[in-house]
């Protein structure tokens, strides 16, 4: 990395007050809020409290800019993205949405989060499609397991980009390679890997790609955007509508319009009205994400995690348990030792904030960590391996 490209991270560093008391390794659960965030979203407020104008067009157009910033980071184009609510909108757009017949197989891995599955689990029970799950292997979807899992009535593939609890990566490319191969859907549950891992959906051939923004792109809890890619859009059947869904032409003085045609983009598929107050707030944090770039947050998280990885497995006492290897190695590293949870404990006493998962520690690595953070790591990890 370049020393100004360092020298910015370290700027923007600064803008995590958290950082002068905390070190926090749990974007992976909820990114901590920024000062430019925090500042958006009480300019806001402090504009509907006080009431003296109209404000209702901020709300359009920062969600039109919003849906220009994530295309951008993923590879897409504005139109294919909509403002979402969580990971889950999007997911719903795909599962109710996409074309599937009665008996249809949806593939979905044994130890995936259950923000898949619950959706699929309703559109089994309301669509009539079948929920396959993938037999993992180690904890892993392996590529060889998906493939055989792939039966003539299989529909769709939707996976989690990278999975909760290990950190661990799926090969979007493999993946979707196997996708075409089989005429398969490809839906993808983007939030454990959006901010912090480089992702070209349209190259890829992704047919759905949803991300809430609470995690990673440290944005208020409840927001989030969809992708939906031109191939399937117009076969897509709403699984909900909004009066938002159809073009008013900015003009909201007349409604009395009810053949409006809907919107030919993916925010036909946004519902109501905006939480504003988290759409200043998404806009706020994106501008980092631009300002830093991806590949940069990526190479700059895997570097800390390399430090903290290298020290790790010299130790005896402790077990890295996610995978290293490059390509689905990811921002999250999960460790394991005797009394795991203990030691979680010990370590949110200390000022470390992090969380345990499926029985290991679950480390979140973002752009406001530094070598202090990891060093301050390594001293708790040391100190207790000492008193065991
Ligand atoms: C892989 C994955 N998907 C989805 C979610 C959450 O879904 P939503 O944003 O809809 O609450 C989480 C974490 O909470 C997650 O780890």
């Amino acid at each position: 990395m370049s020393p100004d490209t360092a020298a910015k991270f370290a700027e923007t560093r600064k803008l995590f007050p958290h950082t002068a008391h905390s070190v926090y390794f749990n974007s992976a659960s909820y990114g901590p809020f920024s000062t430019p965030l925090k500042e958006a979203v009480e300019s806001n407020i402090a504009i509907r409290v006080d009431c003296r104008e109209d404000d209702s067009h901020d709300a359009f157009s920062t969600s039109e800019a919003l849906r220009a910033d994530y295309a951008s980071l993923i590879g897409a184009e504005q139109h294919q993205v909509g403002i979402g609510l969580n990971t889950t909108h999007g997911l719903n757009v795909a599962m109710f949405g996409l074309p599937m017949q009665p008996g249809d197989e949806v593939l979905i891995s044994d130890v995936e989060f259950p923000a898949l599955y619950y959706v699929a689990r309703a559109a089994a029970e309301t669509r009539g499609v079948t929920i396959k799950q993938i037999k993992s292997v180690d904890r892993r979807t392996t590529v060889e397991a998906i493939e055989q899992a792939i039966g003539p009535k299989t529909r769709m593939l939707a996976i989690s980009w990278v999975q909760f609890f290990d950190g661990y990566k799926n090969d979007l490319a493999e993946l979707a390679a196997l996708c075409r191969k089989h005429n398969l859907y490809f839906v993808v549950d983007g939030i454990q890997g959006m901010g912090v891992e480089p992702v070209d959906v349209v190259k890829l051939g992704l047919d759905v790609f949803s991300s809430g923004c609470q995690k990673w792109m440290l944005s208020p809890q409840g927001c989030g955007f969809f992708y939906i890619a031109d191939k399937v859009f117009d076969s897509i059947k709403p699984p909900f509508m909004s009066w938002l869904g159809v073009d008013w032409g900015m003009n909201f003085s007349d409604l009395f319009y009810f053949d409006k045609p809907y919107f030919k983009a993916a925010r036909k598929f946004e519902i109501g009205y905006y939480a504003v107050l988290n759409l200043m707030g998404m806009k706020a944090s994106v501008e980092i994400f631009k300002e830093l770039g991806i590949a940069n947050i990526q190479q700059h998280n895997h570097a800390l995690i390399d430090k903290l990885t290298a020290y790790l497995n010299d130790h005896p006492f402790y077990t890295v348990t996610s995978s290293l290897e490059e390509k689905h190695r990811s921002s999250i590293l999960t460790f394991t030792c005797k009394d795991y949870a203990l030691l979680q404990k010990r370590l949110v006493r200390s000022g470390i904030v992090l969380v345990h998962r499926e029985g290991s520690i679950r480390a979140s690595i973002h752009l406001f960590n530094d070598d202090s953070d990891i060093e301050r790591l390594i001293g708790e990890l040391d100190t207790f391996a000492d008193e065991q």
